[in-house]
């Protein structure tokens, strides 16, 4: 298995160009399946979660063009099968996202239950409770999510908690329903804003988008569209956090400083000059040490529960003691145990992680766990003296596009080292 290694100790310095959000194109892209003629995806990111939503739509006889720019053309018009297997679904727990169109445009589909994850249990009752308010027969049989349906109907779906990919599901079965859906304590991120932003730019009537009442009104058919996706927000606070755990100061370019709100004021808080343009976000530590920052995860527009694992890294080497309390997964502290490795000083208290910062910590080797957790290794390891080697990185190209290209751009010393 592939591994990262990095020679720590170097403050960053320079531009970064950030990609398109993971989280939001992997649902516009499931939304695909909805229309009625081909839709045209541009900023793409290039990651491992793409490719396999890509497969996935494939194998359902989706047609998939991809140009030498990352642009998706896809059209979903020879669909056929609407089935999303196991052997793909616990890679990629987002994939999910297609239970919605599936069951709204086609009217059946099969789709793998998510399962368990390194972060925590994550269930899918909340989707499954909206679709069966709008009408869909659901069964869960063999470990798989069977729903059908003729034409389904608006309805008030009231969500017990945000949740972000079942606001999604639910919304892009709604679109196709006959009449009004409202949907009641709906996830306000702005992954579910981009979704619903494109799905009005195929026909849809979507309203309340970046609130918590979204309005759906149903529509007979939705037509095809060119849709650029938004930047990564995570992707972005993942590289300011870079900048700041190495005293170091770092451009943002191509990105969105508005949706960052929360993320930019810890870092000011751990003592970063932070400055936004429009699409540019900078960073200057001016050589400094951070200090350490308490966080609290909870759904947009407060602290995201994404972001969590990078400022654990960061407060390792931070000036005093930072509390890091995790809200949204109650298993989400892999990371700790491979940060202790390198001479961080931790303690776990249920969902909550007290870091003390200490002066320095020393390279070694690792493995990454899950998505974030592997960002924030790779941060440590950029400070961490020596050399830090990171196992299993597998993880981090679902969801960072060439990381260790785009780190080395900001002069780390970081290499991939092949199976
Ligand atoms: C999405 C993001 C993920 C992010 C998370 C929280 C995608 C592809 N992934 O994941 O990166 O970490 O939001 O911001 O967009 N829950 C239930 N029942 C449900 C659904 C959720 O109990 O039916 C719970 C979850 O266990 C969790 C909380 O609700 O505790 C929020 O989860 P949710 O927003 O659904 O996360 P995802 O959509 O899976």
């Amino acid at each position: 298995m592939a591994s990262i290694v990095i020679s720590g100790g170097k403050p960053l310095s320079g531009d970064v160009w950030i990609s398109g959000a993971k989280n939001a194109v992997l649902p516009i892209l499931a939304a695909c399946l909805l229309a009625d003629e081909p839709v045209t995806l541009g900023n793409v990111p290039h990651l491992h979660d793409v490719t396999t939503t890509m497969e996935l739509l494939g194998q359902m006889g989706a047609e998939l063009v991809v140009d030498e720019h990352m642009r998706i053309r896809v059209d979903p018009r020879p669909t056929s099968r609407f089935f999303a297997p196991y052997e793909l679904v616990k890679t990629m727990r987002a994939a999910i996202v297609v239970l919605g169109p599936l069951v709204a445009k086609y009217g059946e589909a099969e789709v793998s239950l998510p399962g368990g994850c390194a972060i925590g249990s994550r269930p899918v009752d909340q989707h499954i409770k909206g679709l069966r308010t709008l009408g869909a027969e659901i069964s869960v049989e063999n470990g798989y999510i069977k729903a059908r349906a003729k034409r389904l109907k608006g309805a008030r779906v009231t969500m017990d908690m945000a949740t972000v990919t079942g606001t999604e599901n639910i919304m892009m079965a709604a679109v196709l329903a006959k009449g009004t859906t409202v949907i009641e304590n709906a996830a306000e991120e702005p992954e579910v804003c981009d979704l619903a932003d494109c799905l009005n730019r195929m026909g849809a009537q979507i309203s309340g988008i970046g609130t918590t009442r979204l309005v759906v009104d149903g529509v007979e058919r939705l037509h095809g569209t060119e849709y650029d996706v938004l930047p990564d927000r995570i992707e972005t606070g993942t590289f300011l956090v870079a900048g700041a755990i190495t005293g170091g100061r770092v451009r943002a370019k191509h990105t969105r400083p508005e949706v960052l709100k929360s993320v930019l004021s810890k870092l000011e808080d751990a003592g970063a000059h932070v400055s936004t343009d429009t699409d540019t976000i900078e960073l200057d530590m001016r050589g400094k040490r951070p200090r350490a920052v308490d966080v609290s995860t909870a759904p947009y527009p407060a602290f995201p529960t994404d972001m969590q694992a990078q400022f654990t890294a960061l407060n390792c080497v931070a000036e005093g003691t930072g509390v890091i309390t995790e809200n949204v997964f109650e298993n989400r502290f892999m990371h700790v145990q491979e940060l202790h490795r390198l001479g961080a000083d931790i303690k776990l208290e249920g969902n909550t992680a007290i870091v003390r910062g200490v002066p320095k910590m020393s390279g070694a080797q690792l493995m990454a766990t899950d998505l974030r957790a592997s960002a924030s290794l790779v941060l440590a390891g950029l400070v961490a003296d020596g050399e830090t080697v990171v196992d299993r990185i597998y993880h981090i190209d679902r969801g960072y596009e060439n990381i260790e290209e785009k780190l080395g751009g900001l002069g780390a010393q970081i290499r991939r080292l092949p199976t």
